[in-house]
């Protein structure tokens, strides 16, 4: 007898004319799948096809041609990576994280940061404490340079902005729930552990509780957890009550950034950017830095939380605009979004893990290997990337800094 798929000797079995009708539906349904990749790019089909085309170039040819280009926007083949980018830092909004990211990128694409000019001393890392973007507080560059990448804390002013950036420069951020956001600064700038001194408490939820009743009648600092993101993202003091300001300045952020992420949703927000920028996978893995340890944490009854809105109005208000932006964006991504995001957490496990290992290890480690798929090529994590992406931020500005100066300086050198 004949050996063959069990599939195949059905089709064997039918007559002729029947033969001839379930090649034409099949081939109906071959067009329109085809049509449907077209229209889409819907990454399983391309990948499917992918397979189909390796497979046959390699039983025909043995050549490694590259048909990758055809899964299209997905794997950032067919678009051009965006290298101007301004990441406006958030305090206590995951935004260390991002950055890191960022000054990865930048230092690997050799792109030029935007960088404090002093390298040492207390805040040397902001780009402008409590002011916006300023010439004269930059590492300069180069008269025939632009500056690429900024993700440094400053205050936002599009006008600012726009006079030191390239022109095409998109616009990203990271906000925070903003009950969460308040809890997390007041841990972690001891602000609550200072309430309670102050107060005379020792119960935290308490101090906390008796802040919010009446925060004006604290003698005491409160910038860092009075509307803090709004008040990093431009919008002034004086208007800190101002509904019809707040409600306009939002819009005119929304008009401004591309994309404002949220930290509820990170690695959502971190495969939606790397769409925006069409950074590849690898450009986009992280390890999380600067977060809070195990510490206690204040519970928050009903009207603590009413008064706090009352108090961060600013604050909620941004959050729940930018919010429904994040989730209508992605939406509009449509449904392979978050296969694209569940392979994503699945290859951040695996580098926390290595990651892990490999940085306690005194030895050296092999690199851990991210096999192609539907979303990335092939890619490495070695060693060093887990060094680098684990190392001190502080450090790293500083040699950023040293490296930026001494750049700039040897080009005067050689021009005079
Ligand atoms: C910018 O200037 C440097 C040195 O002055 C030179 O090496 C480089 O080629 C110039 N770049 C462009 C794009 O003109
Ligand atoms: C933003 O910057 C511009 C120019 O640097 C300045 O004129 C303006 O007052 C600033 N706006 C705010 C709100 O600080
Ligand atoms: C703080 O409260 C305790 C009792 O709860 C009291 O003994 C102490 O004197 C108070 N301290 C101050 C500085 O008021
Ligand atoms: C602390 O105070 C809150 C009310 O603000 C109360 O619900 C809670 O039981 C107190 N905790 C302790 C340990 O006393
Ligand atoms: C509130 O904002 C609106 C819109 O910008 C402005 O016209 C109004 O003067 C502001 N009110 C106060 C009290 O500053
Ligand atoms: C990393 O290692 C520590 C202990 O060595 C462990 O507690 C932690 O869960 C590990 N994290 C990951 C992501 O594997
Ligand atoms: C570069 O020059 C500046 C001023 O001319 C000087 O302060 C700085 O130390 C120099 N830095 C490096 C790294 O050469």
């Amino acid at each position: 007898m004949r050996r063959c798929h069990f599939a195949l000797c059905l089709f064997d079995m039918f007559s002729k004319k029947f033969k001839f009708i379930i090649l034409l539906i099949a081939t109906t349904i071959s067009f329109v799948v085809m049509m449907a990749y077209l229209d889409s790019y819907q990454p399983r089909i391309v990948r499917c096809f992918e397979v189909i085309t390796e497979n046959f170039l390699s039983t025909t040819t043995h050549s490694t041609v590259h048909v990758s280009t055809i899964s299209g926007k997905r794997r950032s083949d067919s678009c051009i990576k965006h290298n101007h980018v301004a990441f406006l830092k958030v305090h206590k909004a995951g935004s260390t994280t991002v950055m890191d990211i960022f000054l990865r990128y930048a230092i690997q694409h050799k792109l030029n940061i935007v960088l404090p000019k002093r390298s040492t001393g207390f805040g040397f890392n902001y780009l402008g404490y409590e002011e916006t973007l300023l010439k004269e507080n930059l590492v300069p560059l180069l008269s025939n340079q632009t500056y690429d990448i900024l993700c440094n804390h400053v205050i936002y002013n599009r006008t600012a902005f726009q006079t030191i950036l390239p022109t095409d420069t998109k616009y990203v951020t990271i906000l925070r729930e903003p009950t969460r956001h308040f809890i997390s600064g007041g841990i972690y700038y001891y602000f609550f552990d200072e309430l309670c001194k102050i107060y005379n408490i020792t119960n935290l939820s308490k101090a906390v509780s008796t802040f919010l009743n009446n925060p004006s009648a604290l003698n005491m600092p409160t910038n860092y957890f009075h509307n803090k993101m709004s008040f990093d993202l431009g919008l002034p003091l004086s208007q800190f009550d101002n509904i019809t300001y707040i409600d306009n300045y939002i819009r005119e952020l929304d008009n401004d950034f591309a994309l404002v992420m949220t930290l509820e949703y990170f690695d959502e927000s971190l495969v939606l950017m790397k769409r925006l920028l069409c950074w590849d996978l690898q450009d986009i893995i992280y390890l999380p830095l600067n977060s809070i340890g195990a510490v206690k944490y204040p519970t928050l009854t009903f009207e603590d939380e009413n008064n706090l809105r009352k108090f961060n109005k600013a604050d909620f208000q941004l959050y729940e605009y930018f919010l429904n932006i994040f989730w209508k964006k992605i939406q509009a991504e449509g449904p392979l979004f978050f296969q694209e995001v569940k392979h994503f957490k699945l290859i951040q496990q695996k580098t926390m893990h290595y990651c892990n290992n490999s940085l306690q290890s005194a030895k050296s480690y092999p690199p851990l290997t991210v096999p192609n798929s539907a979303w990335n090529k092939e890619f490495f994590i070695t060693q060093s990337d887990c060094k680098f992406m684990s190392q001190d931020e502080l450090n790293l500005m500083h040699d950023l800094i040293e490296e930026a100066w001494g750049r700039y300086n040897q080009s005067l050198k050689t021009k005079s």
